[in-house]
Parts: C-alpha cells; structure tokens; sequence
C-alpha cells in the first residue's frame, strides 16, 4: 500500500506490485548500506551542529543508524523491496526504531543527494584498494624482471621476430602500463572526491546546513559548487570505468602472451597447475584458462563502459531515474576488475621463465640484422645503404636455409668490403642488447638502474 511508503503522501492507490520490483533497486544498491550510513550519521550530525534538529535527536538518529549498521553486518537486517533502495530501507527502519527523531533525518536532504554522495564515498575505497592491487601486480612483475635478469627473448613487431630484448625488460613494459593505470585511477579520484551532499533534490536546501563542515569530517577534499551538477553528475564514474576499461585492455594484451608464450610452439613459459585447468576428453591438455578468462572479461568491462555512457548520453538536467542504471556496471567492473588484478599477481609471480627456449628463438629470424646494418653505418657506409646490404644478405640466408651467424666472413664480405673478422662479435644476442643503452633501450645495464629506480618508488 501507498501507506507504507515514505513519498505516500500524495498517492490514493498502491503501486503494481510488479512496478515495484521493476523500479527497486535494493537487490543491488544495498552494497551501499555502509557509505549510506556513514553519510546519514555525519548528516545527522551537522544538522545537530547547526541547530536545524535538537542535539537529541541528532544523537538519537546517530545510535540508530549505529544499530543498524550492526544488524546488517550481523545479516540481521530484512531489505524489503517495497521499500526500493538502501536508502529507504534504512530510514524507514530508523524511524520503526527510534520515532520521530528518525523521521528528522532526511530534513534538508534528497535521495539524489544523498546517491550521489554514496557511490563517491563507495568508488573513493575501492579505488585505493584497486591500486593496491595494482602495486601487487607490479610487484611480481617486478620479481620476475629480477629474476630473469640473463634472460633474452625475441621481440615482436607484427608478431614476427624483430630484435632480441631482455625478459626483464618486457616485463617493465607492462610496469609501465600499470603504472599509468595507477596515476589515471589517481586522477579519477581527484575529481571524485568532492562533496555533492547539500545539493538537495536539485536547487539547493532552504536550511542552514554546513557543506564544509560535512566536506571535513567525510573526509572530501572540497564541496561541489553547483546543484544541478552535484545530482546529475555521474562523470566520476565514467572516468572510472574508463580507466578500468583501459587497465583491462592491458590485461588482455599480457593474457594474450600469456597463452601464446605457453603453447607448445613457443614454450616460453609454464603457468603453474594451480592457475590452469585440464580438458574433460583431451589427457595430455593443460589449459591457459585464467588468462583467457581475463581477455574475455575485458568484454565485459568495456560493456560496462558503454552502457553507463549510454545511459547518461540524452539526459536533461538534474536527477532522471534512468541514473540508477549507474550501479550494476560500476559494481561489476569492481568486482571483475580487482579479481583480475589479483589473480594476475599470483599468477605473474608464480609462472616459470624457459630461457632456453626464448634464446632459441631469438637466435632464428634474422633478429641481429639491424645490428649488421648499424655495424656498417659505424664504418662509414649511409644506413640506407646499410639496410640494402644486409637486405640482400638475409635473402642469400633464406635462399640456404642458414641464420646471419651461420654465415662464414667470406660469404659477408662478398655483400660488402666493409665487412671485418669483427663482425661476429656484434651479432651475438648479448651484443645486439647490450649495445642499446639510451634511456629506455634493453641494455641490462638500463633495465637494471629501471627496475632500481621502480623499487625505489620513483
Ligand atoms: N535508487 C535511486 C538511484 O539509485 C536513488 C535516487 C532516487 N531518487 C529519486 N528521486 N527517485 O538512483
């Protein structure tokens, strides 16, 4: 019945009882129970400070929502769906308990407000615990950089061999990617972690309230300066689903290496047993499904993305209903973004390097070609001319099935003169890395002083 509901004042008869469960929300927005009681109390406090309900009953609210949040914890709490979201299961609860006191909380104050306040105090935690999970995640890739340091692999372009590179250096690349993921997540907070409670349903409140106190003691770096905006501002949590979005794009593109590096024609790696599963008729199979999982649910984060631009996209100002469509995708990119993120640090760290098998590999492809042709610009020949030379010395290779370090000096020095006994000092894996030692390059000695200056927090 109409009777029950808080906003039944102006309705003469119930709502179809299929509307209601239709337009609840409390399956899903009851995760927020702890942010919605945080902000009820320090709410409830301020008007007490301000004179706009007595002391008492401020102190009386404060203890009920207390008792509340204790039932809840305890699983001692009914949600009901008549009631349609978390926050009138707990008022209407509050008042059951205390009475009128309870009916004096929401003075000053809109369910818009009070959402809106909510998920910024809900994305606000979990965006420090996602970069927790980021920081573990770079540490095991900072492990296996460590402890691999020897290791050399091809690298790829287009997925054919291009250069010989250190292990530990592809490792940093995605430290790198992790790293950025962390300052977006960083800024993404920024902008979130401002106050929009005082915006009312839209225009502001006829009350005395104190935004900056309110502001102070929920810890918000600042207040929302207008109330329109306050309540129908939801871009907090598209930049966060972005910057999920992107951390699991990278996700997926170290999945997708994952895999490869684990069949039997590269043999790069081994995940260990506990993160991959067997095949119901196939005996001999050992399945790379928890990075393959990952790249798939990357579809999904994506989707979550989408959906709420969606939703937003049209919308007049302030509050619409369609807004309460924001939760399911932030809660679902939550939920897959930080069981990503964990199951990926055990992972990474507990994965086995096969060095013989990189170096095998990089040896093939013609991966020090480029180092023949830098060899010949050090005396004197244009790169260009370079690069014609050793062009046309990889295609005698292919023509004789052998790789450029099989090739004997006079066979080298029938492409150029300039061709010395040196030449195969220079094309050895450990000479093609070593050699490149800008800022950036796979030298060991540089991806020594990155993973120093990445240990260190710099
Ligand atoms: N359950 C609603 C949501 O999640 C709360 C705000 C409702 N406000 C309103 N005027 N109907 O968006």
């Amino acid at each position: 019945m109409s009777k029950d509901k808080l906003w039944g004042g102006r309705f003469t008869q119930p709502t179809d009882r299929f509307v209601e469960e239709f337009t609840a929300s409390i399956d899903f927005d009851k995760r927020l129970y702890h942010q919605d009681i945080r902000g009820s109390i320090a709410h409830a406090r301020m008007l007490g400070k301000q004179g706009i309900i007595a002391m008492a009953d401020a102190e009386s609210i404060i203890d009920g929502l207390q008792d509340i949040l204790a039932r809840i914890e305890a699983g001692k709490f009914d949600f009901s769906v008549s009631l349609e979201d978390i926050h009138m299961n707990i008022e209407a609860r509050l008042s059951d308990a205390i009475g009128d006191a309870g009916k004096r909380l929401h003075t000053g104050r809109s369910r818009n407000d009070q959402v809106a306040l909510d998920i910024r105090l809900y994305l606000r935690d979990e965006i420090v615990e996602i970069s927790a999970y980021l920081d573990r995640l770079v540490d095991s890739l900072l492990f296996q950089a460590e402890q691999n340091l020897e290791v050399i692999m091809p690298g790829y372009t287009h997925l054919q061999i291009a250069q010989p590179i250190l292990f530990s250096h592809h490792m940093l690349a995605y430290v790198e990617m992790f790293k950025r993921d962390q300052g977006r997540m960083g800024d993404c907070l920024k902008r979130l972690n401002l106050l929009p409670l005082g915006a009312g349903a839209l225009a502001g409140t006829t009350f005395p309230i104190d935004r900056e106190y309110l502001a102070e003691i929920l810890d918000f770096s600042d207040v929302t300066r207008n109330s329109l905006d306050s309540v129908s501002d939801r871009d907090f949590a598209l930049e966060f689903l972005a910057a999920s979005s992107i951390v699991m794009m990278h996700l997926s593109r170290f999945s997708e290496e994952l895999i490869l590096w684990s069949t039997s024609e590269f043999g790069f790696i081994e995940l260990s047993d506990a993160f991959c599963t067997g095949s119901s008729i196939m005996p001999q199979k050992k399945n790379p499904d928890v990075p393959e999982l990952v790249r798939g649910k990357t579809g999904r984060v994506y989707g979550n993305l989408v959906a709420l631009l969606t939703v937003m996209k049209s919308l007049p100002l302030a509050y619409n209903k369609d807004m309460q469509e924001d939760k399911e995708p932030l809660f679902d990119t939550i939920d897959t973004l930080k069981g990503s993120l964990k199951i990926f640090a055990d992972m990474v760290r507990e994965m086995k390097v096969r060095a013989e098998a990189m170096r095998t590999a990089a040896n093939r492809g013609f991966s020090t070609a480029t180092d023949v042709a830098d060899y010949l610009v050090r005396k004197g020949l244009p790169f260009r001319d370079a690069h014609e030379v050793v062009g046309k010395a990889v295609r005698f290779c292919i023509e004789h099935r052998k790789d450029l370090p099989e090739m004997s000096l006079a066979e080298w020095q029938s492409f150029s003169a300039m061709i010395g006994g040196d030449i195969f000092d220079e094309i050895t894996l450990e000479a093609s890395v070593n050699a490149r030692r800008a800022t950036g390059g796979t030298a060991p000695e540089r991806v020594m002083a990155e993973i120093k200056r990445l240990k260190s927090g710099r």
